[in-house]
């Protein structure tokens, strides 16, 4: 099945402050355990609304990279994404499947909304893999394959099950679920060090 893409058009609705009442920033935040990491990245980043949430809960001295393929999206980031806060904010042009950061580098990887999106999931993932340092954590939000109020289509979502199993296969360790929000998955797994 071919993969279901969100409409740039659609800026706004990722935009809806009410969204951080299901994806709770702070429940996402523990889940990905990494409370002192200096360089963050975020794939499919969208408007910035968690890139900016997550970048406020961070050291002053760290960065926070928002990446997304879409144009429309950066461009949109570089002129209204404002920082809470925090960490500094970069926007940047790239594709989950060719990130453009250095082997080893990044202390947290994390994407919300992305996974569903993606045509070959276990590149993108084997991408964040090389430019986490060992040992770090990457953490994957995406709906939950069951009917919600709002969403795309069940059947294109992917479930913590998949996206456990892609993150395994793309080499990740220490692959869970942490069930704490309402309407998404959030499965998170580490680097091995060795
Ligand atoms: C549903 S939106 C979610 C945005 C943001 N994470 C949020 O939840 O507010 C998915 C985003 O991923 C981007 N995207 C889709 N495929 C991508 C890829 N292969 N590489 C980078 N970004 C991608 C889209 O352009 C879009 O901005």
């Amino acid at each position: 099945m071919a993969a279901y893409r969100f409409d740039p058009k659609k800026l706004d609705k990722l935009n809806d402050l009410a969204r951080l009442d299901d994806l709770v920033p702070d429940l996402m935040w523990d889940a990905f355990d990494a409370p002192d990491a200096r360089t963050v990245v975020e794939v499919g980043a969208g408007t910035g609304m968690f890139a900016r949430e997550f970048a406020s809960r961070m050291d002053p001295s760290g960065v926070l990279y928002a990446v997304d393929a879409e144009p429309t999206m950066t461009a949109w980031m570089r002129e209204h994404l404002s920082e809470g806060g925090g960490a500094r904010i970069e926007v940047v042009d790239a594709r989950a499947e060719a990130l453009p950061f250095a082997d080893e580098t990044a202390d947290l990887v994390y994407t919300v909304n992305l996974h569903h999106e993606l045509d070959d999931p276990v590149r993108a993932l084997a991408e964040a893999l090389r430019i986490l340092r060992p040992g770090a954590p990457i953490g994957v939000v995406d709906w939950k394959k069951e009917p919600t109020p709002k969403g795309p289509p069940v059947e294109h979502r992917a479930g913590a099950e998949r996206i456990a199993e892609d993150l395994a296969q793309a080499g990740f360790a220490e692959v869970r679920a942490v069930p704490v929000l309402r309407y998404h998955d959030v499965v998170v797994g580490r680097k091995p060090l060795a």
